[in-house]
Formats: structure tokens, C-alpha cells, sequence
């Protein structure tokens, strides 16, 4: 691993590798929150080495992990995340922000909302998100959120925004059962992207629409979220374990819940499961 600057270069090949630079990275958000970007060519999961970062440094935030493969890439609800080398997007942001414990939810919604809006800008496909975090273009999967903290009491002290794109795969790099569920921008649009020009863009929304949170609060948030949402309006299946919940996603509340009308009356509000949007 060699140090140049405020990027640190990790990999066999050196400094760039796969179309990958971490120069070029820093060059394109120029300043602004993100004051490091570690590139490696394998790693386990980058949210793993983003919070391995910051047991090792005084002060991580900011940090950037950006990874061309995963070996232990992993998604919401225990689930992994397949990430084969050369083709998609697989990156942990490390921030320290000063909210406590229950707003944490926001945090998943400045990831979901960076990554569909910057999806959006560079590849011109209409993104939604599906209730909580999933990116989706024609009613398939092309990205996700895992949002992970570690936090005291009252205050969160380390948050890692993980977001998975698939910029560049084809059906078959996805196992069979997921094949029909997931897409890339790439199958979408019909042409291979820059991952690095969708990494730029996806650290400028994350750094605006943070700036966002913090200045002016969650309010724009939930607005723009809302108005990008597949899920509310729909009637929708969720899994809860081992329970299962029908009705209609009525919206969604100040803290990123997701208020369901049920089907058999009354309310609920979801904090995590398994949305099936029906109709
Ligand atoms: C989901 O289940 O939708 C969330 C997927 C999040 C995947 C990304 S890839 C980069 C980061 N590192 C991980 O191990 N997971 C997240």
C-alpha cells in the first residue's frame, strides 16, 4: 500500500487498476467532505474496511472506500451483495455526524437519495427507490444501501454509508435466482458507463444532500424521497420474519418509517423488512 497526497492507493497494479483511479476521484469532488479515498482492488466488504479505518485513525471522517471486487460484499437483512471485479460500483462513505441514534434512519435515506439522483444525472434512467433503500429502474434492482453504525447512548459515533451499484454487469454475473430481479445501467441503457464518473457524482449528492440534513434538517429529504418513491401509493407485500403484511404503503414518516394501511385495518409502522411492490 503506497501514501501520495490525501489519496491512499491500495492493490498489486499500484495507483490505478480496472479503469479505476483514485486520483481521478479526488480530482473530480475537489475538497469538500471527502478527504480520502482508499482504492483496493479486493476486499472483503468495504463498510468492513471503512470501519477497520477508523479503529486505526484518530480522525476517519470522510474517508472513502472504494473496491473494484468483494469477497464477502454484503446487503440488508443478512444477505450478500455479489460483486465480481471489473464491472460495478462498491463503496463505504465513513462520517461522523452529529445526530443521535434514531435519526439514523435519515442517514440511509442521503444514500438512497445520492445514489438515485446521481444514477439519474449520469445515466438519464428513471430511478426509484423502493422502500427503505433499494435503487430500481423498470422495477428491477440496479443498486442498494446498507447503512451501518456504531454509536453510544445518545450520540452515533461512526456511521458507514456501504452503496452497491450495478453499473456494468450482465444477467449472468448474477446468480440464476436473481436473474429477472436485478439489472445494471449498463443492461438498462444498452452502453457500458465510467464507473469513476458515477463514483464523482455519487460522493457530490452524498456531500449534498448531507449538507442538506445537517443545515436544514430532514424536511427536503423526505420531500425528495417521496417523490421519488416506487413504494408509496402501492399496494405491497411485506415480510417481517416470520410474519407477512398486506395493504397499501400509505407514506413515510419523519424518521424514514414506512406507514402501511393494512389490508385486515389499522396501521403499522415498519422500521425494516421486505417490501413486494403488487400494484
Ligand atoms: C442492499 O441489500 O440493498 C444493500 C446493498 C449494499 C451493498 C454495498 S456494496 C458496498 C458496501 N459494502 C458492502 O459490503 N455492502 C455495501
Amino acid at each position: 500500500m503506497t501514501k501520495s497526497g490525501n489519496a491512499i492507493h491500495a492493490g498489486r497494479r499500484g495507483d490505478a487498476f480496472a479503469g479505476l483511479s483514485s486520483d481521478e476521484i479526488l480530482a473530480g469532488i475537489c475538497g469538500g467532505i471527502w478527504k480520502k479515498v482508499c482504492l483496493f482492488e479486493s476486499v472483503d466488504s468495504t463498510n468492513e474496511r471503512a470501519f477497520a479505518l477508523a479503529a486505526s485513525e484518530a480522525f476517519p471522517q470522510g474517508a472513502v472506500m472504494i473496491a473494484d471486487a468483494q469477497s464477502s460484499g454484503r446487503g440488508r437483512l443478512g444477505r450478500r451483495w455479489i460483486s465480481p471485479p471489473g464491472r460495478n460500483i462498491y463503496m463505504s462513505a465513513l462520517l461522523k455526524p452529529e445526530i443521535g441514534p434514531r435519526e439514523a434512519t435519515l442517514l440511509t435515506i442521503v444514500g438512497a437519495l445520492a445514489g438515485a439522483v446521481a444514477l439519474r444525472n449520469k445515466t438519464g434512467l428513471d430511478l426509484r427507490i423502493k422502500w427503505p433503500n433499494d435503487l430500481m429502474v423498470n422495477n428491477r434492482k440496479i443498486g442498494g444501501i446498507l447503512t451501518e453504525i456504531r454509536s453510544g447512548p445518545e450520540k452515533i459515533n461512526l456511521v458507514v454509508i456501504g452503496i452497491g451499484v450495478n453499473v456494468n454487469s450482465d444477467e449472468m454475473d448474477f446468480p440464476e435466482e436473481l436473474r429477472g430481479i436485478v439489472t445494471s445501467a449498463r443492461t438498462e441503457a444498452g452502453r457500458t458507463f465510467s464507473r469513476v464518473g458515477i463514483i464523482i457524482e455519487i460522493l457530490r449528492e452524498l456531500e449534498r444532500w448531507y449538507k442538506i440534513l445537517t443545515s436544514e434538517g430532514r424536511r427536503p429529504l423526505l420531500e425528495e424521497w417521496k417523490s421519488l418513491s416506487s413504494t408509496i401509493g402501492k399496494e405491497v407485500r411485506i415480510v417481517l420474519g416470520n410474519e407477512v403484511l398486506s395493504g397499501v404503503a400509505e407514506t413515510i414518516d419523519d424518521n424514514g418509517m414506512l406507514i402501511l394501511q393494512l389490508g385486515s385495518g389499522g396501521k403499522r409502522r415498519i422500521s425494516s423488512g421486505d417490501v413486494m411492490e403488487l400494484r
